[in-house]
């Protein structure tokens, strides 16, 4: 760094420039030999601004120029940055404004002026000193700043920590495995995993232990378990005076677990504990994102019918074991794809069973809205995997992603799935922790 020429700028005056409008206008460095060009303030508006050049110690920061808006910074490697005041003052890192402990602003936002701009822009040891027009001050890193400098790459970077990106596939894909013991072992092979699950939403574990609940205990094992009101998990068997037609021996089409929560469960665990011998009980998985893009680019109207139309989902029963809620009665409304501000396909929600019969729709809505259904469902079964899972097996998909079903099969099959569930929120953060600890990103 010590051939990287640092360029200070100080600002005065400005406080009697704000709300003027100025021209930016390139001069010559006037206070040395360097033959560098800095950014000045216009003409127009008569600011002074003072360069001088002095080597950089580790700031990073090759030149900073405070125009009326923005605070305008060259990084050492190239990058500029264009840094609004209003967020470099609610940013303040010192004591009084933010707890290094806590790492929480302690900053009250009624207290932001949201016009504030710097009276002076100051390099230090290792970034830069702004004072503010209300007579505070703060310092700000080279690297801190770098990191959040709204550039492409820092907005990439922050983006891919918040959630990675996901990798649609179809009929060819084919679940990774991981061994059960080895997940469990390995903070390797659990990072691993992790990365799977948010890039591809669908593995499979092998080799769990022949108990109901290994699901359970490696959700334990990564972060805590998702409970609903069936319990921390349940048993997927054939059982007499039935809650739900999933603990029967039906069909059950291709579904997301669980949309009668607002809050759906992040990953779904169905550990297969016993199989039906024979035909019946195969499994069926259809990515959903993968299904979302093709009718977003073939059947716009379909598309913008699923996106558009709320949908009720509820479950209404009663135990069938002690450790399911006594009596429940759930509703949530959504649309079977919900998109987020960028029109992403943030959450799929199909679930036939427990969709309900009531719609807040007008009549007029309701024929688009089921050929647009079966639509969908019609391209996540041409673009489906099916296989049988074997014992021991545990399928681990994204449910607000992934569809799962499987074949009905004999009344007095001894077949008994477990499933149980872990939050996204769950998953990510310990990917977060794994990739720090471990160096991996
Ligand atoms: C379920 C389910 C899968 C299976 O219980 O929701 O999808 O293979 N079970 O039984
Ligand atoms: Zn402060
Ligand atoms: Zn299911």
């Amino acid at each position: 760094m010590s051939n990287l020429r640092y360029t200070r700028a100080v600002l005065s005056g400005l406080v009697a420039l704000s709300g003027v409008a100025r021209t930016q206008v390139r001069s010559a460095c006037t206070k040395c030999t360097c033959g560098k060009r800095g950014l000045s303030l216009a003409a127009a508006a008569r600011q002074q601004v003072a360069f001088k050049e002095t080597p950089v110690p580790c700031s990073g920061v090759l030149q900073a120029v405070a125009d009326q808006h923005y605070l305008r910074v060259k990084f050492g490697d190239g990058t500029s940055a264009q840094l609004p005041y209003v967020w470099l003052r609610d940013n303040c890192q010192c004591p009084d404004c933010y707890s290094q402990e806590a790492l929480g602003r302690k900053f009250i936002i009624a207290d932001l002026d949201v016009n504030i701009h710097p009276t002076s822009v100051q390099e230090i040891e290792d970034g830069l000193e702004l004072m503010w027009s209300d007579g505070h001050s703060s310092k700000f890193s080279g690297q801190w700043l770098k990191e959040r400098a709204f550039t492409p790459a820092a907005r990439a970077h922050q983006r891919n920590r918040y959630a990675l990106k996901r990798v649609p596939w179809g009929a060819d894909h084919r679940l990774r495995e991981f061994d059960y013991s080895e997940l469990k072992t390995n903070p390797k092979t659990l990072l691993e995993w992790l990365l799977t699950m948010e890039r591809e939403g669908s593995a499979m574990l092998k080799n769990a232990p022949d108990r109901d609940v290994a699901g359970p205990e490696m959700i334990e094992h990564i972060a805590y378990v998702k409970p609903s009101h069936y319990g921390p998990h349940s048993p997927v068997i054939n059982r007499p005076n039935t809650n739900n037609v999933a603990f029967t021996n039906a069909k059950l089409g291709m579904h997301n677990d669980l949309p009668q929560y607002e809050h759906m469960p992040g990953i779904i665990f169905i550990h297969c504990v016993k199989q039906h011998l024979g035909s019946g009980g195969e499994s069926v998985v259809s990515d959903g994102l993968f299904g979302a893009e093709i009718l977003r680019r073939n059947h716009p109207e379909a598309f913008e019918a699923l996106t558009s139309t709320d949908i009720y989902f509820w479950d209404k029963g009663h135990a069938n074991y002690p450790w399911e809620m006594d009596k429940f009665h759930k509703i949530s409304k959504f649309p079977v794809l919900t998109l987020n501000s960028n029109k992403e396909v943030t959450r799929i929600a199909v679930n036939h069973a427990i969709r309900d019969s009531h719609m807040d729709a007008s009549p007029e809505k309701v024929k688009k809205f089921y050929e647009a259904l079966k639509l969908y469902n019609d391209i996540l079964y041409d673009n489906a995997i099916n296989f049988k899972m074997d014992e021991g097996d545990i399928m681990t998909l994204d449910n607000v992603r992934c569809l799962h079903g499987r074949e009905g099969y004999e009344a007095f099959s001894a077949r008994h799935i477990e499933s149980s569930y872990l939050d996204w929120d769950e998953a990510r953060c310990r990917r977060r922790r794994l990739q720090e600890e471990l160096g991996v990103q």
